[in-house]
């Protein structure tokens, strides 16, 4: 039977490279001048992304692509957008111009509250515990002020502390639910630790209290953790025009802007389409979080709780044609940071944060739902125009060209044939080996 490895995170970097492309790879050689191609020259650099994260062996590219002209609030934006899907930066620049030109994106946050939870079981009286939990109370503020008097001057800190009752869904199942302000930073590390010490205080006042029988003052804490679903943390972003003020060289407004309408109905009463259609939002949301230091799983499991919050997935945007004008908008939850985490660390979230003028957490999240709002519009006005694959597959074409290796002229020739033919990889495969004239 196979053995697992141990001590495999006490190896040197190197040994680690060894291991791996001695077991796994038939050319062990070239695996390790693989993984050591990606490396970068700047030790300072490269150590620096070696200590992110656990047992790094080399880095793992992504592009980083710029998507300009979004005008936000009468500002303009050049945004950063780290993804590997093509025709998404394509696409977003585009949208990002078509509104441009139409007077842009209006976005406004309308709450920042995070949310963290102690959780916790209490074999007793709920009233006891209530009463409790009321005498206490301000205990829980006091005994945290050395954790939040720093984002206290900064305007932020813990809004409110309330006991729950869960016992209907698990027995003797409570929770101190807490909601916290924590202005620019994303705030996980300022919750999470809050939230350890509410339960330390918890479980210490719960010890001292003469009014519980031993069982109550043995309550258990089972854990103390930030939720990511924040649906008091929401943005909107809108966009609106008069119907008219759609139409381009190949559509007809009216019926444009009536398919489109249609298009989103059905993300909304459909969950089949509406994944994808909210896959398509976060094509942009995902790609300037992740650009931009942030974390993109939480913001993903988030926006999607945030999707089904009715009891069924839905479109996470909505339109509209009324008296002539053509509305489409959004409304999300997004928890992120501009300080702290990722984003003094990572050269390249320095960068995309500076290239958006140093941006609020605020800021942040008007650019980054506008993002998801011009992906789905394109995505939207592909899908009901000329069908996605027009543009995927032209993308799709260079990424075939370069799997093959092909010369500049090889480039010309098959990029000329496929003006006028559709584009498939058996289609590209098939032009290359005829081109060639051997099999490849
Ligand atoms: C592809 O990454 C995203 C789309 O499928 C989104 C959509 O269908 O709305 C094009």
């Amino acid at each position: 039977m196979d053995k697992a490895v141990s001590g495999f995170s006490k190896l040197s970097k190197e040994d680690k490279i060894k291991w791996i492309a001695n077991r796994y790879f038939s050319e062990p050689e070239e695996a390790i001048s693989l993984l050591k191609n990606y490396w970068n020259a700047d030790k300072k650099l490269q150590k620096l992304h070696d200590e992110f994260i656990e047992n790094t062996v080399t880095n793992f590219y992504l592009p980083l692509g710029i998507a300009p002209n979004f005008l936000i609030n009468g500002k303009f934006y050049t945004v950063p957008m780290a993804i590997e899907e093509s025709s998404v930066v394509a696409a977003a620049s585009k949208a990002a111009k078509f509104w441009a030109e139409r007077g842009g994106f209006k976005a406004t946050v309308l709450n920042t509250e995070k949310i963290g939870q102690v959780h916790f079981i209490f074999k007793g009286e709920t009233s006891k515990l209530e009463q409790f939990f009321n005498e206490k109370k301000k205990l829980f503020f006091e005994e945290t002020e050395d954790l939040t008097k720093n984002m206290q001057k900064r305007g932020g800190g813990i809004l409110d502390i309330v006991l729950n009752d869960k016992t209907d869904l698990l027995p003797d199942y409570y929770q101190l639910h807490a909601t916290f302000e924590t202005k620019d930073s994303m705030g996980a590390n300022f919750i999470n630790s809050c939230l350890e010490q509410f339960a330390k205080t918890l479980k210490r006042l719960a010890q001292e209290n003469l009014d519980f029988n031993e069982d109550e003052r043995n309550l258990q804490v089972v854990m103390s953790i930030l939720s990511n679903y924040v649906p008091n943390c929401i943005v909107r972003a809108e966009v609106s025009c008069k119907v008219e003020e759609l139409a381009d060289k190949k559509n007809n407004p009216h019926e444009f802007a009536e398919k489109f309408v249609r298009a989103v109905q059905i993300a909304e009463v459909e969950p089949y389409r509406a994944v994808t259609h909210n896959k398509g939002i976060m094509n942009g949301i995902d790609a300037v979080v992740l650009a931009t230091g942030n974390d993109f799983r939480a913001v993903e499991a988030g926006i999607h709780a945030y999707a089904s919050k009715s009891g069924k997935y839905t479109s996470l945007s909505h339109a509209k044609i009324e008296n002539g004008i053509f509305s489409f908008w959004i409304e999300i939850p997004l928890a992120l940071g501009t300080v702290g985490g990722l984003t003094s660390l990572h050269p390249l979230v320095k960068f995309a944060l500076e290239m958006l003028e140093k941006p609020t957490a605020k800021e942040l999240m008007q650019i980054v739902a506008v993002a998801g709002l011009a992906q789905n519009f394109a995505a939207l006005r592909s899908l009901t125009t000329t069908g996605i694959q027009e543009g995927h597959m032209k993308m799709h074409l260079g990424n075939i060209i370069n799997q093959f290796e092909a010369t500049d002229a090889e480039r010309l020739l098959i990029i000329n044939h496929f003006e006028n033919n559709t584009v498939s990889h058996a289609a590209v495969v098939d032009y290359i080996q005829s081109l060639r004239k051997v099999n490849i």
